[in-house]
């Protein structure tokens, strides 16, 4: 794995608008799995500075998000749906046609994580994969358990992840207990992985991720088994390497 640190949330942005400007330089068209949380934010900020001043081009871009929460519509303001289009898509004008999303609201769960396995496989997996890292080591919303998932599925919340996830919401009774996620095999497809993690409270999960066992207690560490793997920490995430 391709490991470097930063002083500044900003040059974390930089460098990782830069994957994706070159991703979609050689392949305009290129397949994008998308993430949500704080980290990703100053990133989607520099493309959308660089897609204004006509530096990259995303109008033919496809995008597959990581993941949603259940109950949740693409109008409600605390969906990861909604969250993309007011951070990304508008900004840097991505078709609506091109994205891809777990539907929260779906009746069938299951067999709405069947079909967006199935889609994003139609479409020959992510070229480039965006991720964020939970406190406790999650990357989209596989949390920690004995046996993880080879594909999308639905999974109920821990405490720590919705206490974590509160801030986004009123309180934490409105935080949903349960989402649709890609599984860490969904992951894996990706050619490319690019992780992003900043703060003092990612510390011990970077560890975890890097140094620790390779097991579901963290999850993130199965990207250990991925051949190319690129992670951006800043000083306080890389505090315990
Ligand atoms: C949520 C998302 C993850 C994200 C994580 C960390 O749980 N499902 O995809 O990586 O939060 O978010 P943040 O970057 O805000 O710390």
């Amino acid at each position: 794995m391709d490991v470097r640190s930063f002083k500044s949330a900003e040059e974390i942005a930089v460098a990782a608008a830069d994957i994706f400007c070159d991703v979609l330089q050689k392949k305009p068209n290129a397949v994008l799995g998308l993430a949500t949380g704080s980290s990703p934010i100053p990133g989607y900020t520099e493309l959308a500075r660089r897609a204004a001043a006509g530096l990259v081009d995303f109008s033919a871009a496809r995008t597959f998000n990581l993941d949603e929460y259940c109950g949740l519509s693409l109008k409600n303001n605390r969906s990861y749906r909604y969250f993309m289009q007011h951070e990304l898509f508008d900004k840097v004008g991505i078709r609506n046609e091109n994205v891809h999303f777990l539907d929260g609201l779906a009746e069938d769960f299951d067999a709405e994580c069947a079909r967006y396995e199935a889609e994003l496989a139609a479409f020959g997996g992510a070229d480039l994969q965006l991720l964020g890292i939970g406190r406790n080591g999650h990357i989209g919303f596989n949390e920690p358990a004995k046996k993880m998932h080879a594909g999308c599925f639905r999974v109920d919340l821990t405490d720590d992840t919705i206490q974590a996830n509160q801030r986004f919401f009123d309180c934490k009774g409105d935080v949903p207990r349960c989402a649709l996620t890609m599984g860490i095999g969904t992951i894996l497809t990706a050619k490319k992985i690019l992780l992003i993690a900043a703060g003092e409270d990612k510390a011990a999960a970077v560890y975890g991720m890097l140094r620790g066992e390779i097991s579901g207690q963290c999850p993130a560490s199965f990207l250990r088994t991925h051949g190319n793997v690129l992670i951006l920490l800043d000083e306080s995430a890389a505090r315990l390497l």
